[in-house]
C-alpha cells in the first residue's frame, strides 16, 4: 500500500514484522525491520529501490495497484544487495525496457546476483543528477563501503529528502513509518545496533563521508533510509550520531564477555565486575555468558564500552569455541580507541589467556598487561590480582 512521506513522494516499502534474523542467521532481529522502497510521482516518475527477494511478487503486485507500471520513467537502484534489489527481476519481467540508474559496483552485483538480463544501466556518479521536473532534481552521492562498494545515496532537490539506503536505518518496524511515532528508547538502540555490527568497520570512511556531505550545504527535510524508520523530526539529529558514533565511541561504561566450563572463569568474570562497580561507581559494568548472549547485542554493548574484559578457560591447547567464533566477529568490526584485558582458567596446559591477548590485539584493541589466569579453581590468590586487573581497564 503507498504511504505518503511528503508531497508526491511516497513508501512503497514491506514491514517486516515476522523477521528474526538479518543477513542469514548472523543478525539478530528483536523489533521486525522493513524494506523501503519510495516512489516519486512528479513529471517524471521514479522509483527508488525495490524490497527483499521472497517479498517481490507482492511488491509488483501493490505497485500495479497504485500505477500504471509503463508510467515508471526510471528505478534508482542505491545499492544491489538483495533486500533492496531483490525485487527488480520480478519488476522488469513486466517493464522489461525501464531504465536503472545505479554506480557501475552496482551494475557488478545486479549482474552477479541475478545474471545479464538486458537491463538498461544508467552509471552515475557523486555529483550527476537528472531532472525529474516541477522544478525538482534527483542528486546522485556515491556512499561506497556505506557499507558495500556499490551503494549510493539520492537527494531530492525541493522536497530535501535524503534516500540514504542502508545509512541511518535500524532494523525496526514501525507502521506509522516516521521516527516520531517510534519509542525512541527502541529506536536509538536499533540504530546504535545497526551501525555497530553493520557499519562500524567503515567508521573512518563514514567520517570522510560525513564531512563531504556537510560541505554540499544541503538542506534535509527528511532523512529516508531503506530500513526503518523515516527521519523527519529533527532529522539531522541520526547524522549527529553518527558523527559522534564513527569517532571512537565510547560511554562509561565496561563490558565483560566470557564463557566457562565448570564455572572457574566465570567466578573471575563476576570478581571483575564486582571489583569495577567499587573502584568506580559511576561506570556501567555489564556481564555476558557469550554461548547464553545475543552476539550482536553484546556487540553493541562493546561499542558503548571502553573498556572490555574477555575470558576463557583452556580447552584443547586453546580457547572456547563460543569465544573464538565472537572474537573473530569482534576483529571484523575494527572497533577503536578501547582497552582490553583477558582472563582464564586452566587444568593442564595454559594457553587461553596468551591467546585472547593476541586476538585482542589482532582486533585492534589496547590490551592490558595485567591479567588474571588461574590454574584450577580460582583461588584467594588469584582474585588478590583483580583490582590491579580492574584499576588498568579503567586507567
Ligand atoms: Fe539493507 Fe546492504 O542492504
Amino acid at each position: 500500500m503507498k504511504r505518503r512521506v511528503k508531497n508526491n513522494v511516497s513508501w512503497v516499502g514491506y514491514i517486516d514484522w515476522e523477521l528474526e534474523t538479518f543477513h542469514g542467521d548472523d543478525y539478530s532481529i528483536r523489533h521486525g525491520s522493513s524494506q523501503n522502497a519510495y516512489l516519486i510521482e512528479e513529471e517524471k516518475t521514479v522509483l527508488i529501490d525495490t524490497v527483499w527477494t521472497p517479498h517481490r511478487f507482492d511488491f509488483v503486485e501493490n505497485l500495479k495497484s497504485e500505477i500504471d507500471l509503463s508510467k515508471i520513467d526510471f528505478i534508482v537502484a542505491n545499492h544491489g544487495e538483495c533486500d533492496h534489489s531483490g525485487s527488480l527481476t520480478a519488476l522488469t519481467d513486466e517493464i522489461p525496457t525501464c531504465p536503472i540508474y545505479c554506480t557501475q559496483n552496482a551494475v557488478k552485483s545486479i549482474e552477479g546476483q541475478y545474471g545479464k538480463r538486458g537491463w538498461d544501466f544508467h552509471v552515475v556518479k557523486t555529483g550527476d543528477s537528472i531532472d525529474i521536473g516541477n522544478g525538482k532534481k534527483l542528486v546522485f552521492v556515491e556512499m561506497q563501503m556505506l557499507h558495500w562498494p556499490d551503494s549510493m545515496a539520492t537527494y531530492l532537490t525541493g522536497d530535501n529528502i535524503l534516500f540514504s539506503n542502508d545509512a541511518f536505518g535500524q532494523h525496526f518496524a514501525v507502521e506509522e513509518l516516521f521516527n516520531d511515532k517510534a519509542d525512541q528508547c527502541v529506536l536509538f538502540h536499533e540504530a546504535m545496533k545497526y551501525y555497530a555490527n553493520i557499519l562500524m568497520p567503515f567508521s573512518s570512511i563514514l567520517k570522510r563521508k560525513l564531512q563531504e556531505i556537510a560541505s554540499l550545504d544541503l538542506v534535509f527535510d527528511m532523512i529516508a533510509p531503506s530500513h526503518g524508520v523515516i527521519w523527519r523530526d529533527n532529522p539531522t539529529q541520526i547524522i549527529e550520531k553518527y558523527a559522534s558514533w564513527c569517532d571512537d565511541y565510547k560511554e562509561n561504561q565496561v563490558t565483560i564477555v566470557y564463557d566457562t566450563m565448570w564455572n572457574g572463569t566465570e567466578k573471575i568474570a563476576h570478581a571483575i565486575s564486582e571489583e569495577i562497580a567499587k573502584e568506580d561507581p559511576e561506570v556501567v559494568v555489564k556481564v555476558f555468558s557469550i554461548a547464553k548472549s545475543d552476539k550482536n547485542e553484546v556487540m553493541t554493548e562493546v561499542m558503548k564500552s571502553k573498556a572490555i574484559a574477555l575470558g576463557s578457560p583452556t580447552v584443547g591447547r586453546s580457547i572456547l569455541s563460543s569465544v573464538a567464533g565472537w572474537t573473530e566477529f569482534l576483529k571484523q568490526l575494527r572497533f577503536t580507541g578501547k582497552k582490553a584485558g583477558a582472563f582464564g582458567c586452566y587444568g593442564w596446559s595454559g594457553e587461553s589467556v596468551k591467546i585472547l591477548q593476541g586476538l585482542l590485539k589482532d582486533a585492534g584493541f589496547d590490551v592490558i598487561e595485567e591479567t588474571i589466569f588461574s590454574n584450577w579453581n580460582p583461588d584467594e590468590e588469584d582474585l588478590s590480582k583483580v583490582p590491579v586487573f580492574a584499576k588498568s581497564l579503567l586507567s
